[in-house]
């Protein structure tokens, strides 16, 4: 869908974010011929730099994060043509009036705030009282959005007294992934699963975010989050939501958001029986978390594992089992939904017929496969096996799929087109944090110690014995 020529400032615009994905991302867009003839992409930091200055540092981050086949040197002079570079003090009076002087209100005008959460609100206000901002300018925040409820809820009491809640669009970056959007094509644009996605036919359902790496050098921030606050209450429940979720009478924003707000509110208060947390100890070569995160006695969990509730009419009694790590065995996100065996079977009982399972890979090789029961072959009698239908998408959309866009370019273009949905409203993040901050208040008062788990595991062994306990399995981690 083509766009309007607009305005885009990133505040925070020589920072990493910008430097690894918006910068790289909005290139590629470039590339593909999606920003119109006029579009400006304007830096705004506290550096010290000219236009020029910026063009050099954005050159260099297209280079470093974008494939070499598509840095072609005309793409790219082209592309510095549309850049610009304000030097403003987010805090204090400088540089904004040259911002109002360069930025036009009669556009489509967005402003990216690639800066620490404590910025937002006097960015915010800058833009607002000094006339900055237009009245259809769209603001763009990033995670974390606060710290738990109360922190939250200020941020948005800031944001609303300077913006219409229409014009905020709080990225989670996991609403951008093609297969989270291919959550939606495959429960409501087809026949086959609604019918059958709830608690009479699934018997569980798993979601699993394991990565590989660990803290990455952003100890400082991940050693007072933890994986609860930095994955769990925002990526893990927007999975959660569409998994679960109503199918919404429209694809618009404010139905789906409607749908998601609805299960994070009936999710029941989890029991701590019912939840792990891990922390990665370290071996000859693998830094564990303490060393990683420069933390000696830390506490903060690098794992969690839990069981769910939905307590609404179409989950009652079909828990959802949700794990994420670092350090762990592969980099793997999928979802799986686990059916129930069949309620009589005809067959004899040593046939080794098992149940229905169909998993959503996120990634990597983004696909699904669903695990049916068939005849095995041969003479031997009515023996039966489990084989996948499987489907990756890169073998079945070739080119398409490897030309999709990031997370990240997608999610910036549906700013620009004034498209809400695939961003968090507020009361969705508030509702989120109301979740979480009863079981982190619960660790902290108990003084909860995590469980220790090697690298390249599947993560405490403890998280095994969650679902066993139940009688069930988690699928394996694998790449
Ligand atoms: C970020 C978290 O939001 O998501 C990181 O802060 C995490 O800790 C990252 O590594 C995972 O994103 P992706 O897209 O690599 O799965």
């Amino acid at each position: 869908i083509p766009v309007d020529p607009f305005d885009l400032v990133i505040f925070g615009g020589t920072g990493d974010l910008s430097r690894r994905k918006i910068l790289p991302g909005l290139y590629r867009r470039f590339r593909d011929g999606q920003m119109p003839e006029g579009a400006r992409i304007i830096g705004a930091a506290r550096g010290d730099l000219d236009n020029e200055g910026f063009r050099d540092f954005v050159e260099e981050a297209v280079r470093s994060f974008v494939s070499k086949r598509k840095c072609d040197p005309e793409t790219l002079a082209a592309f510095r043509e549309t850049l610009s570079y304000v030097r403003v003090d987010a805090l204090g009076d400088d540089g904004w009036d040259d911002l109002k002087a360069i930025c036009k209100s009669d556009r489509v005008q967005a402003f990216y705030f690639s800066v620490g959460p404590r910025l937002f609100g006097p960015i915010a206000e800058r833009l607002h009282t000094r006339g900055i901002a237009g009245p259809e300018a769209r603001i763009v925040v990033e995670k974390p959005f606060g710290h738990n409820l109360e922190t939250a809820r200020a941020l948005n009491a800031t944001l609303a007294e300077h913006f219409d809640e229409s014009q905020i669009y709080r990225i989670d970056h996991y609403l951008g992934k093609e297969t989270v959007q291919n959550l939606m094509a495959l429960r409501f644009g087809n026949m086959l699963f609604e019918p059958l996605w709830n608690a009479q036919y699934v018997d569980h359902i798993q979601i699993t975010v394991a990565e590989s790496v660990g803290v990455e050098g952003r100890g400082g921030y991940y050693d007072k989050s933890g994986a609860m606050r930095d994955m769990v209450q925002n990526h893990l429940m927007q999975l959660l939501c569409l998994t679960a979720m109503e199918p919404p009478s429209k694809f618009d924003p404010d139905a789906v958001r409607d749908e998601k707000l609805k299960i994070i509110r009936a999710l029941d208060p989890v029991s701590p029986d019912d939840i792990v947390r891990g922390q990665y100890s370290g071996t000859d070569d693998v830094a564990s978390y303490l060393s990683d995160a420069e933390a000696e006695a830390s506490t903060t969990e690098s794992f969690v594992a839990m069981k769910l509730q939905i307590s609404n009419w179409r989950w009652n009694g079909t828990p959802f089992y949700l794990r994420t790590g670092k350090r762990l065995k592969a980099r793997m996100s999928e979802i799986v939904v686990r059916f129930k065996e069949p309620p009589h079977s005809i067959f004899e009982a040593d046939t080794g017929q098992s149940a229905n399972e169909l998993s959503i890979r996120l990634q990597p090789n983004e696909g699904m496969d669903l695990k049916v029961t068939i005849k095995e072959p041969g003479p031997g009698g009515m023996r039966l096996i489990d084989v996948p239908l499987d489907m990756t998408f890169a073998e079945a959309l070739g080119e398409e799929l490897a030309d999709a866009p990031d997370a990240y370019e997608r999610l910036i273009m549906d700013v620009i087109r004034g498209n809400q949905t695939l961003f968090m409203r507020g009361d969705e993040v508030e509702a989120a944090w109301a979740w979480t901050d009863p079981i982190i208040e619960d660790w902290e008062r108990r003084r909860d110690k995590p469980y220790s788990y090697e690298p390249s595991s599947t993560g405490p062994e403890e998280a095994l014995m969650l679902l066993h306990k139940d009688g069930r399995r988690w699928r394996e981690i694998r790449e």
